[in-house]
């Protein structure tokens, strides 16, 4: 397999507005980034991948950008942004840029003209049709709950947006529209930034004919996925970007592919098909997916998650890149979902931890993971701020689908703003994000859950984190080995091996809060071994050994 640096690197996603405010205005900034560059070197990371800080109206906290050429101005300014890039690279951390080019915000000068008439030279660069008997072009329903065109007025007709209606999705067919954006990309990638993450990335392509989706119970719109993703040119685009822009320079990509699956995968970021580097895959995530879509509150078996991390770790080997993630801006916090935040919070913070990043793949630490925040459990519906759970309350439970206790119910499970609450730095007032009050509430934990405690506690999941970024860069077999999923039908333990060569890794990840007698027959092999990593202070790999609540180790045998 040919080592890259991409490869062998570990992200750290920062969501900007929830980072670290350095103007006292309760919004984290561009300024509050640098200043906290010396803890992200500390924790040992490679790359940042920053949440969109362009012009926006903020309608979608940036993923509806009005100028992609402009820093929001909440954010600082360009001169901030240069400053921020470079000091950075003199960290050794390179910085990629989030892209989102599948829709603009409706305030984008694009728009602004394409609305005006058909006969404007932007008509064109937006997805516009003809009405149906005074109703919408077709029943779809827009991911942001409602349906997905809105009515304009001046050209009598209807645009579409897969998200919210201040999102007016781009249309790709039009071979102006991939110019600017190739150009805008080049541009960006010429002032030294180091990649893109890609938003929506599998649906820039559209079929080209629209009918109605299908209705699912509880819903009053169609779905329209299957006219949005994975459209029949995506590939061709994405190489024409490839050519026009990504193979001159020396960056990373990875595309946020939603519906993605293990064949299109190796397409979009096969070894050798010319586009992105990885993609994300969001099978994982939608595991806990309930009747009616998202909004559920029941966590999901282990047995799935290992059928599904253990497919992707061995159908994509050898043939396209893994990326690893546990948590992003848009999921709820990890240790509140698949873990317990309550008694067990550290240790299975640690062992998902362990789980996760002793895979094949390129890792991604959402900010706050590396210190085991928990979801906000926000109990009034004015706590939170997400566009996405303000309508999702509105659709399902002023509806009367969802009670209003299920509904928050749901919320606290799911609910994208858990990711969102200001980051931990200390126990100072707002947890030391800023001297003010925050955009969104900070979860009253930050007194005990906080970075200055955790930088200062060599048993910390901070610590922990480092440590296993630092084996990554010491063990050749965690980057580039292969994988094999052990005791597959075991409902409670995570076991597998990572293989390169001559060399084992065998990795023991126990998900319950169970005491457990492990009788894997491998665990023989383990005795001779060397531990890795551990979260419990003493651990003797050996067949029918004890497993502690949460309890998780790699072992490297020679
Ligand atoms: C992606 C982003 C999400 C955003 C959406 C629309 O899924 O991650 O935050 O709301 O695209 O841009
Ligand atoms: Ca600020």
């Amino acid at each position: 397999m040919k080592k890259t640096w991409w490869k062998e690197s570990v992200v750290y996603q920062i969501y900007p507005r929830s980072f670290c405010d350095s103007n006292h205005d309760g919004i984290g900034d561009l300024s509050g980034i640098v200043s906290k560059l010396d803890y992200l070197k500390l924790l040992g990371i490679d790359v940042i991948w920053l949440c969109p800080v362009y012009q926006s109206p903020n309608c979608d906290n940036g993923y509806d950008i009005s100028d992609y050429r402009r820093i929001m101005k909440d954010f600082g300014t360009m001169e901030d942004f240069e400053h921020l890039l470079k000091e950075a690279h003199d960290r050794g951390i390179r910085v990629i840029m989030d892209l989102v080019v599948n829709h603009t915000s409706d305030e984008h000068p694009w728009f602004v003209e394409s609305r005006k008439s058909e006969k404007n030279p932007y008509h064109d660069y937006y997805i516009w049709r003809e009405g149906r008997d005074g109703k919408e072009p077709t029943n779809w329903e827009s991911w942001f709950s409602g349906p997905a065109w809105t009515y304009c007025k001046e050209r009598d007709m209807y645009y579409l947006h897969v998200f919210a209606e201040k999102q007016p999705d781009l249309n790709w067919d039009n071979p102006a529209v991939r110019r600017e954006v190739f150009d805008m990309m080049n541009w960006w990638c010429d002032k030294g930034i180091d990649g893109f993450r890609m938003d929506v990335i599998s649906m820039i392509s559209k079929t080209p004919e629209f009918a109605d989706g299908v209705v699912e119970e509880g819903h009053q719109y169609g779905d329209l996925s299957p006219y949005v993703i994975h459209g029949p040119r995506v590939h061709e685009y994405l190489q024409e970007m490839n050519r026009e822009v990504l193979s001159k320079h020396d960056i990373m990509t990875v595309g946020e592919t939603a519906g993605v699956t293990v064949e299109e995968a190796k397409k979009y970021a096969g070894f050798d098909t010319q586009e992105l580097n990885m993609v994300f895959q969001f099978e994982l995530m939608d595991l806990d997916f309930g009747e009616k879509g998202k909004w559920n509150d029941v966590p999901p078996a282990l047995i799935k998650i290992k059928e599904v991390m253990s497919k992707w770790q061995t159908q994509l080997y050898g043939k396209a890149w893994n990326s690893l993630f546990w948590s992003n801006h848009d999921q709820p916090r990890i240790v509140s979902r698949f873990g317990n935040d309550r008694e067990y919070r550290v240790e299975s913070a640690k062992m998902l931890a362990t789980c996760l990043h002793m895979m094949q793949g390129t890792p991604y630490i959402y900010q706050g993971e590396e210190l085991g925040m928990t979801n906000a459990y926000f109990t009034d519906m004015s706590q939170y701020r997400d566009i996405e759970t303000l309508n999702a309350y509105r659709d399902f439970a002023q509806t009367g689908v969802f009670t209003h206790e299920h509904m928050m119910s749901c919320l606290a499970y799911k609910s994208r703003d858990n990711a969102r609450t200001p980051m931990q730095w200390s126990d100072a007032p707002y947890g030391g994000f800023s001297d003010v009050e925050p955009w969104i509430g900070v979860n009253p934990n930050y007194r005990s859950i906080n970075a200055r405690q955790q930088t200062g506690d060599p048993d910390s999941i901070f610590h922990y984190y480092r440590k296993l970024i630092r084996l990554r860069k010491t063990y050749e077999i965690i980057v580039y080995g292969a994988y094999r999923l052990l005791d597959a039908d075991n409902p409670d333990v995570y076991a597998y091996w990572r293989i390169l060569d001559e060399q084992q890794l065998l990795v023991v990840c126990n998900f319950t809060e169970k005491e457990i007698t492990y009788e894997l027959p491998e665990l023989e092999m383990a005795e001779k071994g060397e531990v890795l990593i551990s979260n419990y202070q003493e651990c003797r790999p050996k067949k029918g050994m004890s497993l502690n609540p949460y309890e998780a180790f790699a072992v490297l045998i020679k």
